[in-house]
């Protein structure tokens, strides 16, 4: 299994708070049998640059490196980025360095007091015919409401967007079957744990798994979650 969105890495965003911690992460994302995961730590135009991110981004990496090597089992790890919306982005040379190890795929997150402006749309539209990068939108229940959910992903998809929806929507029992809803209808292609930490937003994609597995059956279960892996090309 993949896990698309992640805040893994120490001490570069509100995730992790230490290498220890980030191990544990890593040693709880294998034991629910994950053995891909992209890191995917925030970024904000307001606060940093890409390359100041990325210099962190890949002392970080180090760290967790060095931590990993005496470890038996270790999962394939892609450095990437939760980048967040600003107006003009899809304009933005310097937004590339953001992607995906190299997979030309970038995860976007938009903002949650959001009135869906048409320069959205443009942007998201720009993000791939400007810079050639897939779109990947970040946990898009945060921002639609059942009302205009399918209204405003088909507006996303129709520019170019793939969907990502968090664990939490599968888990949690009270939205678990309009997150299903979406699934089938084609509405949701990539899940992703969002993890923070050990103890709080812990890594819980297992738990999407087994949802999946019942609902869908085992065969659809794992064809869906075999759809990440070939976004990134790994
Ligand atoms: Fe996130």
């Amino acid at each position: 299994m993949l896990d698309f969105h992640t805040h893994i890495l120490p001490n570069v965003d509100d995730g992790s708070q230490s290498v220890e911690e980030s191990v544990s992460m890593i040693r709880e994302e294998l034991r629910q049998g994950v053995d891909t995961i992209v890191l995917t730590p925030h970024f904000y135009a307001k606060k940093t640059t890409p390359r100041e991110l990325l210099a962190k981004r890949d002392e970080a990496f180090e760290k967790l490196s060095q931590a990993l090597s005496t470890e038996q089992e270790k999962p394939k790890l892609l450095l990437g980025s939760e980048v967040h919306y600003y107006m003009g982005i899809g304009r933005s040379n310097s937004i590339t360095s953001l992607q995906i190890a190299n997979s030309g795929v970038l995860l976007l997150e938009l903002p949650f007091e959001n009135t869906w402006s048409d320069s959205l749309f443009r942007d998201v539209r720009e993000l791939h015919t400007n810079l050639g990068l897939q779109v990947v939108i970040a946990h898009v229940e945060r921002y639609v409401t059942r009302w205009n959910e399918k209204r405003i992903i088909d507006q996303l998809m129709k520019e170019g967007a793939w969907i990502q929806a968090n664990a939490a929507f599968f888990i949690n029992p009270s939205t678990q079957r309009r997150a299903l809803r979406l699934l089938k209808q084609g509405r949701i292609q990539v899940i992703g744990s969002d993890c923070h930490g050990i103890e709080k937003r812990i890594p819980n994609m297992v738990l999407v798994e087994e949802i999946l597995t019942e609902k869908l059956g085992e065969k659809a279960a794992k064809e869906f979650l075999q759809k990440p892996y070939e976004l990134l090309g790994v």
